[in-house]
């Protein structure tokens, strides 16, 4: 076990520890991930004693590093160059019903792996001279690893109802690992499924987001909708579920087809905000469907009404009322433009268009868009992804030639009320218009003297 620890740290602490008697060891996802060959810079040290002291001493051996002390929880950390390492006393935890927040007493090593949330998050390793390197794995937190189970080590009931936020460190840490949750802790998340409430939006969003984050993002979400989570934390999601059929037609499950489409993402892209805008990508399905007896089933203006849903759903999920968020409105809203060119003739007009309205964002639409395709019918998939060819090199050549994507209009507001003498009005608005629709259509050339010309031909028409 010696040769995983590497890092200078575990020297030192070992090294104070045998001067001043104590006993320390490394502990949690840092230990999990060596066996799992992850990378992780976030170092957890557990000590019997005072774990702010032994921060102390440690930092000012490594060259007199800043410690940030956490007093009222007993914890200290500092940084060692791209390593946070985080000190604490090993300690005993009991629960106040209506908070996360423990009571806290100092502990043996065993109680502080009693404490913790799964049983490969529970293996510690001794930074001790007598025993330096020595694995300490109470609860067969390797077996558990070898056969990519998550389990608590204590009766799940108390794990998960001493801290709820649990439950979705569990449903995260299947999706990241591809791991199983072992049935009796399982049952537990939907037994206690209520306590939830006691978590905070910011906290339940920052697992979410590492679920969307995995490699294999349904596996999180199929998670949440078996044990109720969903219904609580993204009930437009849930709604997604099932199929209705009329006169025997069926649509298809728009949840799954969601699920995949996220998935097919998550194989081509790691940006969280488009992961994200897959996720809602057909969010107003269920709002705007409709069964027509000619048509089937529509989904109208469903693109539309999916981009009015997310400020709502970003608001309560505390994500980001910014620029993220509108990026994702964005994808929502154009998600069908691509397609619908590949459906049809791709001709240049149609590539300017979509190229004005996506800007800077159509190379993750195209991502997204080629992720919808999920038709079970091979042939189908086969000649999408042939369309998409087509029109990504369209697209390309398009942007070469008239540089759509950061469109400009060559013709400035100003520049038409010089030339017609005129105040500003709904008619400048009108030329305006039209210069960069006759630009978007292929009529004229995005450049200053055609658009010049066009502008004096049009305020001709318009009798200026
Ligand atoms: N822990 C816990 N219950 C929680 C959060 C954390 O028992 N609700 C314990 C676990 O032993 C965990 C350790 O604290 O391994 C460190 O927690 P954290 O840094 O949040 O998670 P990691 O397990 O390190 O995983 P990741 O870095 O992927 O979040």
């Amino acid at each position: 076990m010696q040769e995983y620890l590497k890092h200078p740290v575990f020297k030192v602490v070992s090294a104070i520890c045998a001067e001043d008697g104590l006993q320390a060891y490394v502990i949690g996802g840092f230990v999990r991930d060596i066996f799992l060959q992850r990378k992780n810079s976030d170092i957890d040290i557990v000590v019997l004693g005072n774990g702010i002291h032994l921060a102390e001493k440690t930092a000012k051996r490594m060259g007199g590093l800043n410690v940030t002390v956490f007093k009222s929880f007993g914890t200290a950390m500092f940084r060692y160059r791209d390593t946070e390492i985080e000190f604490v006393g090993a300690r005993k935890e009991s629960y106040n019903r209506n908070s996360r927040k423990p009571i806290v007493e100092d502990g043996t090593l065993e109680d502080d792996q009693n404490r913790r949330d799964f049983t490969i998050n529970a293996l510690a390793i001794s930074l001790n001279k007598s025993d330096y390197g020595q694995l300490i794995d109470p609860f067969n937190g390797i077996h558990d690893l070898n056969e990519g189970r998550i389990r608590t080590p204590l009766d799940p009931v108390i794990t998960f109802s001493d801290d709820p936020l649990r439950m979705l460190r569990a449903i995260r840490f299947a999706a990241q690992l591809d791991f199983f949750i072992e049935p009796v802790t399982f049952d537990s998340i939907i037994w206690n499924r209520d306590r939830l409430s006691i978590v905070s939006p910011e906290r339940i969003t920052e697992e979410l987001n590492k679920t969307v984050l995995s490699p294999k993002p349904s596996i999180g979400f199929k998670l949440l909708d078996k044990t109720g989570l969903l219904q609580d934390i993204l009930p437009e999601i849930q709604l997604l579920k099932g199929i209705e059929s009329v006169n025997g037609k069926a649509h298809k499950d728009n949840f799954f087809h969601t699920l995949e489409v996220l998935d097919n993402v998550a194989c081509n892209s790691n940006d969280l905000w488009l992961r994200w805008a897959a996720l809602f990508h057909d969010v107003a399905k269920p709002a705007t469907k409709r069964f027509d007896s000619t048509l089937g089933w529509t989904f109208h203006a469903h693109n539309h009404a999916g981009a009015k849903m997310i400020p709502d759903i970003f608001k309560r999920l505390r994500l980001p009322l910014n620029e993220k968020m509108k990026f994702v409105q964005k994808l929502v809203y154009l998600h069908m433009r691509p397609i619908a060119l590949v459906e049809e003739e791709v001709t240049d007009s149609a590539v300017r268009r979509l190229l004005f309205d996506a800007g800077d964002d159509i190379d993750s639409l195209m991502t997204l868009c080629e992720a919808d395709i999920t038709s079970k019918n091979r042939e189908k998939i086969e000649k999408f992804t042939r369309n998409f060819k087509t029109v990504r090199r369209k697209l390309k050549e398009i942007e070469e030639k008239d540089s759509i994507r950061n469109f400009q209009p060559p013709i400035t507001g100003e520049l038409i009320m010089e030339t017609f003498n005129l105040p500003p009005c709904h008619q400048v608005g009108i030329i305006k218009t039209a210069i960069k629709d006759a630009i978007l259509d292929g009529v004229i050339g995005n450049n200053y003297d055609e658009a010049y010309r066009f502008m004096v031909e049009k305020g001709r028409t318009l009798g200026l």
